[in-house]
């Protein structure tokens, strides 16, 4: 029996502890958690954890991850958000395999990767470093799982947390800061009768073949909703400002949040860090990987009150998030100043060039995948070449609701259907919101390293059924 919502109380996942300075060890491996109350239900977790530990390291630490793989199956870590080098961005076919267990590339994947063709792939046995140098302004990032045709059931199970970079810029603003600054991490999942989790593969080892069952196509959604693991969980509050970063870890649920009995979000962030000024909403639309910082005031409500986290987008069970319960009157120091950041915005005349990647579904049933510009993907075969240091224009259209998340470039966006962008779009993003049909132009900074990186719908069902594609820097 699913929890009466807003009675188990908000977790708060582990901070990450180094092992010595800038090195930090983290063992991917299966645990049993209590999350309906009364059942048990096994993760696949960073540490066991879900979500995994938070890492919270300033800008400029470089910082070494190392990952040990102790699950069943083989895992790709990837920093979402990070500006990483490369052979540390958790490309899809760049896996830890658990000591002792061997790695064939599952004949089956929608992906044409060729089951024989080992050359797109690197096996890391037992356990390998990840590198982030963390060159960039602070911001709320999350890693999860990357794996080739696995990731939406690997991140379903667990495989996700959240990494806070810090700054001195940051740190200068009068924001809600300490207890008062709290990652919440909305997914949705969906449980057995016994508390395990319930997803549709075709294939529950994860080990031969990939994919969901054809009436999940379009993704797969849950029916309860957890906020940092727990299911519509409650908080206690101070009458005070709280800084909230919102993140969807859904694999395809999107969110359109908002405050009853009422309330306003003030954002400070995007997936990128700071605006440059505060943005008010009524109501935040968050697509599959999008990060929004916002301040509320929950000083504007009587000791006592009860102010609800709702998904207006969503039906019974899944209308509710989460509740806050206003404790007690404090004084307040935060506020929110009318200037944040340093975001300059970029001229369409910056592009040196235009590209445009087309989301769309070919095929139908078992034989159809998700594609971009009419290809399903394969690792190795780039379809842009960015110039490091440059800006391009990248245009995103599609068929349907497609997040798509660009690695290591982050963008501002700058038109929808060739009208402004929305309030929601403000700042530099890494994920954007491309609706049905929509034509989104987003200029793209290519900016740290070279190599090979990817974009990709981040509705992980999509994502997994071939959306992806490769860019190399040059
Ligand atoms: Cu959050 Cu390539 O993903
Ligand atoms: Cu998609």
């Amino acid at each position: 029996p699913l929890p009466r919502p807003f009675t188990v109380p908000l977790p708060f996942p582990a901070t990450a502890r180094p092992v010595r300075p800038g090195h930090y060890e983290v063992v991917q491996r299966a645990a049993k958690v209590e999350i309906i109350p009364g059942t048990v239900t096994e993760v696949w977790g960073y540490d066991g954890t879900f979500p995994g530990p938070t890492f919270d390291l300033r800008r400029g630490s470089r910082t070494v991850v190392r990952v040990r793989n102790e699950l069943s199956v083989p895992t790709s870590t990837h920093l979402h958000g990070g500006v990483n080098p490369p052979d540390s961005d958790g490309y899809p076919t760049d896996l830890v395999v658990a000591r002792g267990r061997g790695f064939r590339p599952p004949p089956g994947g929608h992906s044409r990767h060729g089951a024989a063709d080992m050359s797109q792939w690197t096996i890391h046995p037992g356990a390998r470093d990840y590198v982030y140098p963390l060159e960039q302004p602070a911001a709320t990032l999350w890693y999860h799982d990357h794996r080739m045709d696995f990731t939406a059931p690997q991140v379903w199970r667990g495989l996700a947390g959240f990494l806070l970079v810090r700054d001195d810029e940051d740190d200068a603003l009068p924001l809600p800061k300490g207890e008062r600054d709290i990652p919440l991490m909305i997914c949705d999942r969906a449980f057995e009768e016994d508390g395990s989790f319930r997803y549709p593969s075709l294939d529950p080892s994860l080990l031969v073949r990939p994919g969901v069952e054809d009436a999940y196509m379009e993704g797969v959604e849950g029916d309860v909703i957890l906020v940092n693991g727990a299911p519509w969980p409650v908080l206690e509050v101070d009458a005070a400002r709280y800084r909230l970063r919102l993140l969807n870890a859904s694999n395809a649920r999107r969110y359109r949040l908002a405050l009853t009995p009422g309330g306003r979000f003030v954002q400070v962030g995007g997936d990128q860090g700071l605006l440059a000024a505060p943005v008010e909403h009524d109501a935040i639309t968050v697509a599959p990987g999008e990060r929004f910082d916002v301040v509320v005031d929950f000083s504007a409500h009587p000791v006592g009150a009860e102010v609800t986290l709702v998904n207006t987008l969503g039906t019974g069970p899944a209308r509710n998030v989460m509740r806050f319960r206003v404790a007690r009157r404090v004084r307040d120091d935060s506020a929110v100043p009318d200037r944040l950041g340093r975001v300059e915005p970029l001229e369409r005349s910056a592009a040196v060039a235009t590209r445009v990647f087309d989301f769309r579904r070919t095929g139908q049933g078992g034989g159809g995948s998700w594609t971009i510009n009419g290809m399903p993907y394969r690792p190795g075969v780039p379809l842009a070449r960015p110039r490091l240091d440059t800006t391009e224009l990248w245009r995103f259209t599609g068929d349907f609701h497609h997040p798509v998340h660009v690695h290591l470039a982050r963008f501002q966006v700058i038109a929808r259907n060739g009208r402004p962008p929305a309030p929601t779009d403000a700042g530099w993003k890494d994920t954007v919101d491309v609706r049905p049909y929509e034509v989104v132009d987003t200029l793209v900074r290519f900016e740290g390293y070279r190599g090979r990186y990817m974009m990709h719908c981040h509705t992980l069902e999509h994502e997994d059924m071939a959306m992806m594609a490769d860019f190399d820097v040059v």
